[in-house]
């Protein structure tokens, strides 16, 4: 892992090993305040008998896209891949869900425990092309520590 995201590895560590209700949405928030290009931080869980994926904690404007088909979006794409999906430019993409207008480029990283994929960390920035090699090991290390905590 880069070493600019260590702090915060750790932060993410010690707030998930308190095993408090509330750590989940205590990382979005953390994430958002702390990396600069992310501006949207949320979770989204696995429905597999509705097919749907369901929202859960997230740090950002407020979404109406509570409950996304397995399919649809970038994220439901997740839900069907499993693999993590870097968006360098949303208005290139066809089957995207649009949150906010001031979104310009989204990562969605998926979320295993015990080799079953749970849900996923959805990221959005306001930024173009801000995510690179390092954000996607850093999230895949983020998602590793939800997993073991939920
Ligand atoms: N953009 C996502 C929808 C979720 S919002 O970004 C919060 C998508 O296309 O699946």
């Amino acid at each position: 892992m880069h070493t600019k995201f260590l702090g915060l590895y750790n932060s993410v560590q010690n707030l998930l090993l308190k095993k408090e209700k509330s750590a989940l949405q205590e990382v979005c928030n953390l994430l958002e305040n702390e990396v600069e290009h992310y501006h949207w931080v949320g979770f989204y869980f696995m429905n597999n008998a509705k097919q749907v994926l369901e929202i859960g904690p997230y740090a950002g404007e407020k979404t109406e896209h509570n409950e996304i088909a397995f399919g649809t979006g970038i994220c439901g794409q997740v839900a069907k891949s499993g693999k993590t999906f870097v968006v360098p430019d949303v208005s290139l993409e066809e089957n995207y869900l649009s949150c906010s207008v001031q979104t310009k480029a989204e990562i969605v990283e998926p979320i295993y425990k015990n080799e079953m994929l749970i849900g996923q960390l959805d990221i959005d920035s306001h930024h173009a092309n801000p995510f690179t090699k390092d954000d996607e090991e850093f999230l895949k290390a983020i998602c590793a520590l939800v997993a073991k905590y939920i």
